[in-house]
């Protein structure tokens, strides 16, 4: 059993999907929870219902997480209302989904700005405010890092650079306590899902091929990210913890 009581947790992208699931398991182990969201606030105050439900502070923020001006004031906002972070979980993704060949500058801009970049900004953002004790540092990234999927050229391009990222950071925060990671999921039905051209192909191939015989749940890998955000995990740092039920392993 995980405790987390007492501690602040941030997630990103928390309102729904991966990031949902997330947060109330975080709350379900005592951690008081700010979610962000973009474009849903509904979703977003209903996963804050779930979190006071658990006896935890709950709090919503609107923030793009690619605009630099709307996470500067998310933080500010998560300092007034906490006064402190313990947990980052760097979810929220977005991207172009093309083939490849088709990509422009403005296309690769975007991606690895919102996906991998972002990551390097919330952690400045979030740094003064882990205190002597350290902090977790999580970030959901994909089999697409090292996969060529269909229509995912320039999403996959933008969570190798976020896993790469993390290994840099992972060396330079492990001095301050601080344990940064990957969990990396297999396809899970998500929303996100909806904007794939092939996402019928995508979950009848990972329904049929993964070993475990499912696909994976945001449960699934909301179990993972409260394992590396524990205190169990203390000495892992600048892992890909890969969460897909044996999907990546299969010739
Ligand atoms: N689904 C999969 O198969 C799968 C597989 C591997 C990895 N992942 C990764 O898991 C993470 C979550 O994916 P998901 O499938 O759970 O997605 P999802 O169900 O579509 O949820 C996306 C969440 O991110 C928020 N969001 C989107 N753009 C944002 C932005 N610019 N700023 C702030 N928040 C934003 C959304 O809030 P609003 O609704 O308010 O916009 C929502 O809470 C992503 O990093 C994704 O790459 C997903």
């Amino acid at each position: 059993m995980v405790d987390l009581s007492g501690k602040t947790a941030l997630v990103t992208g928390g309102s729904r999907g991966i990031g949902r699931a997330i947060c109330l398991q975080l709350a379900e182990a005592g951690a008081n929870v700010a979610i962000n969201y973009w474009r849903n606030r509904k979703a977003a105050e209903e996963v804050a219902e779930g979190i006071r439900a658990h006896g935890c502070q709950a709090a919503v923020y609107k923030a793009n997480v690619a605009n630099e001006g709307q996470l500067h004031d998310m933080f500010e906002s998560l300092k007034g209302d906490f006064g402190k972070l313990d947990i980052l979980v760097s979810n929220a993704a977005s991207g172009v989904l093309k083939p490849a060949i088709e990509l422009t500058r403005k296309h690769w801009q975007w991606t690895l700005d919102i996906n991998a970049a972002t990551l390097l900004h919330l952690v400045q953002h979030a740094l003064p405010l882990m205190g002597d004790d350290g902090g977790k540092v999580v970030a959901i990234s994909s089999i697409g890092s090292v996969r060529a999927i269909p229509n995912y050229s320039a999403v996959g391009a933008s969570k190798a650079a976020l896993e790469s990222l993390v290994r840099h950071l992972a060396v330079e925060l492990a001095p301050q306590g601080i344990n940064v990671n990957i969990v990396s999921a297999g396809v899970v039905d998500t929303d996100a899902l909806k904007h794939f051209p092939n996402r019928d192909d995508l979950l009848g191939n990972s329904r049929i091929k993964t070993p475990a015989g499912r696909l994976t749940s945001p449960e699934d890998v909301a179990d993972v990210t409260l394992f590396m955000v524990s205190p169990q995990a203390k000495m892992i740092h600048g892992q890909t913890v890969v969460v897909d039920g044996g999907y990546s392993i299969v010739a």
